[in-house]
């Protein structure tokens, strides 16, 4: 075990690391919506009911990760930007806690579940713009090639 190697791999990526697992988890979230779509069409109210707990709780999560981690990081190039995401996530929040009522008394329909999913899926690309053009920006400069440290 050498400790140079592995300093040398903790501070070569920051900024990509981050990216990565924002996009991995807008990914996962996706994954998420189509099981919930699913479970609409089939109007499996069971299924309907966990899942839509499983992407609420997971959506709450993200956005606070997102508030801790990756707004303060992109807030020193794209303010503005952030600003819109901090309100698309007020928005969205409120959206949540609507819906959450209404799936408890079986009374939201697909329709209004593909306008929240429809906006989500708006929000989230958003994101994924800005954390490809800023970080592609950001590793370009500090790393010409992802190359793997060698070994001896
Ligand atoms: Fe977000
Ligand atoms: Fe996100």
């Amino acid at each position: 075990m050498r400790k140079g190697h592995l300093m040398h791999a903790n501070a070569a990526t920051p900024k990509s690391s981050v990216r990565d697992r924002f996009l991995a988890d807008h990914r996962r979230i996706e994954g998420i919506v189509e099981r919930l779509i699913a479970a609409f069409e089939a109007d499996d109210r069971e299924d309907i009911a966990a899942i839509w707990t499983e992407l609420d709780t997971g959506v709450l999560t993200h956005f606070e990760k997102e508030e801790k981690y990756l707004f303060p990081v992109l807030q020193q190039t794209s303010p503005r930007d952030v600003r819109a995401l901090l309100q698309e996530h007020r928005h969205l929040r409120n959206r949540l806690m609507e819906l959450a009522a209404g799936i408890d008394l079986h009374i939201v329909r697909l329709q209004v579940a593909r306008d929240f999913i429809e906006e989500l899926g708006a929000h989230t690309r958003n994101e994924d713009r800005l954390l490809y053009s800023m970080f592609a920006t950001v590793s370009e400069i500090t790393q010409p090639e992802k190359a793997e440290p060698q070994a001896p």
